[in-house]
């Protein structure tokens, strides 16, 4: 069995355990068209299979086949509308599977492959179809109690063992999420020389998604935000088809997919080259803050402590602004700086935008310190709406974030994203050329 991620979590599963783990299903787009289709993660990281209608069925205790898949069989005929399938035949050859069978023979061998082992990795409540398979099975086995044939006593997450591991990216997916973030921070730059009034966001968004694709990304990792002016104080602004007028800021938040890994950049500039006095002081705070939380990352600090460090020099400086009047602690007591900086610092990054595993410890239910391995992103940002009462005029209507993927090392940390500019001289000589 080829893949290292698999045989880890082998060793990892309990013993006498047997996991199954389906991948992502279809999804409809309209009638009868669908969204290119996307794996589970958990299914991908584990076997790098592909394709839908898919089951992985991991037994580290069986004694000829640990890893088997249930996969689609060959079709001549779909093939040439859907494209090329493995089949059974190349889910051992080239998936490492040491049995396969097709997807539709599942649910026939369930009793049979549930009956012995004492746990069952499951994820329950994902998939109704499934869950109700395995129910019938284990209804099944346990029907009657006087034969030999025994189901399992435990059902366990198996997010719990996937996830820790998810979370520690090895050497070979931190080159992929190098290779992602390369291609988002190119993707920055063009657009930061593209850019001029006039222009759509849209055409914005076309271009960054055209240099992802050009360097081989799938997809973008998450609806691209391409907001001008106060558009970029909508937090989650996916419409991106207003017009970049002179003067205004553009905020860009998109992140590539490549070969499953996800980058998340985000940069705010201006759209004519050069920041107002105004854009300029705001965006120094945000920058102030998101450079001193990525120096802050390393091995031990967990986000928690990161949050609260970017709310300290963030409110210290909306108060010098004038956005906010009064103490500094009394503030941030009162939460206060939340009408301008109302979300979370950043999050966990990988095969998932958003990636999986746990942010607070079970024990402790305290803040889980951050590690090496771990991929995080670092992305302040402050949001002033157009009609906020008492502050000063030239402030209303910015909106700035400043985003960066940072891998935690042994020493502190490294910043993925390092080739999109984000000092304000780069960018205006970059948008000067
Ligand atoms: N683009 C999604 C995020 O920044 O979390
Ligand atoms: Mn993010
Ligand atoms: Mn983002």
């Amino acid at each position: 069995m080829s893949r290292p991620q698999l045989a880890e979590f082998m060793r990892r599963m309990e013993p006498d355990s047997i996991a199954i783990i389906p991948s992502a299903r279809e999804a409809n787009r309209s009638n009868d068209t669908d969204y290119r289709y996307r794996q589970d993660s958990d299914f991908f990281y584990l076997t790098g299979f592909n394709e839908p209608e898919a089951i992985a069925v991991v037994a580290p205790s069986h004694p000829e086949h640990k890893f088997m898949l249930f996969v689609r069989p060959r079709d001549p005929e779909r093939e040439i509308w859907d494209g090329r399938r493995a089949g059974v035949e190349g889910a051992m050859k080239e998936y490492g599977a040491e049995a396969a069978h097709t997807f539709q023979e599942f649910k026939d061998k369930l009793p049979e492959l549930l009956d012995g082992p004492s746990n069952l990795y499951y994820k329950l409540g994902a998939n109704a179809a499934l869950d109700e398979m395995i129910v019938r099975a284990l209804r099944t086995l346990r029907a009657n109690p006087r034969t030999s044939k025994h189901a399992p006593d435990r059902i366990i997450e198996p997010g719990t063992l996937l996830h820790e591991m998810r979370l520690i990216k090895t050497e070979e997916e931190i080159a992929l999420m190098q290779r992602s973030a390369d291609i988002a921070a190119e993707a920055h730059r063009e657009a930061m020389k593209a850019a001029r009034p006039g222009m759509k966001e849209y055409e914005i968004e076309a271009l960054i998604e055209h240099i992802f694709r050009r360097y081989g990304a799938t997809a973008p990792a998450y609806t691209s935000i391409v907001g001008t002016g106060a558009n970029a104080t909508i937090l989650h602004y996916i419409q991106n088809d207003a017009t970049l007028a002179d003067g205004d800021l553009l905020l860009v938040d998109a992140g590539a997919e490549y070969q499953g890994y996800a980058s998340d950049i985000t940069r705010t500039f201006p759209v004519n080259g050069r920041y107002t006095e105004a854009q300029r002081e705001v965006y120094e705070l945000v920058l102030k803050a998101q450079m001193s939380c990525v120096e802050m990352a390393r091995p031990g600090v967990t986000m928690d402590e990161l949050k609260k460090h970017s709310i300290e020099i963030l409110t210290e400086g909306m108060v010098q602004l004038g956005l906010l009047q009064g103490e500094p602690a009394q503030l941030i007591e009162e939460e206060k700086y939340k009408q301008f900086y109302m979300h979370g610092l950043g999050h966990y990054l990988g095969l998932d935008v958003h990636d999986v595993g746990p942010y607070y410890t079970r024990d402790t239910r305290q803040g889980r310190p951050l590690a090496p391995g771990v991929v995080i992103t670092v992305e302040p940002g402050i949001y002033i709406a157009t009609d906020t009462a008492d502050i000063p005029e030239q402030y209303r209507g910015i909106g700035i974030r400043i985003e960066d993927d940072v891998l935690i090392t042994e020493e502190g940390n490294r910043i993925l994203t390092s080739a999109a500019p984000k000092q304000i001289e780069e960018i205006e000589q970059l948008m000067a050329r």
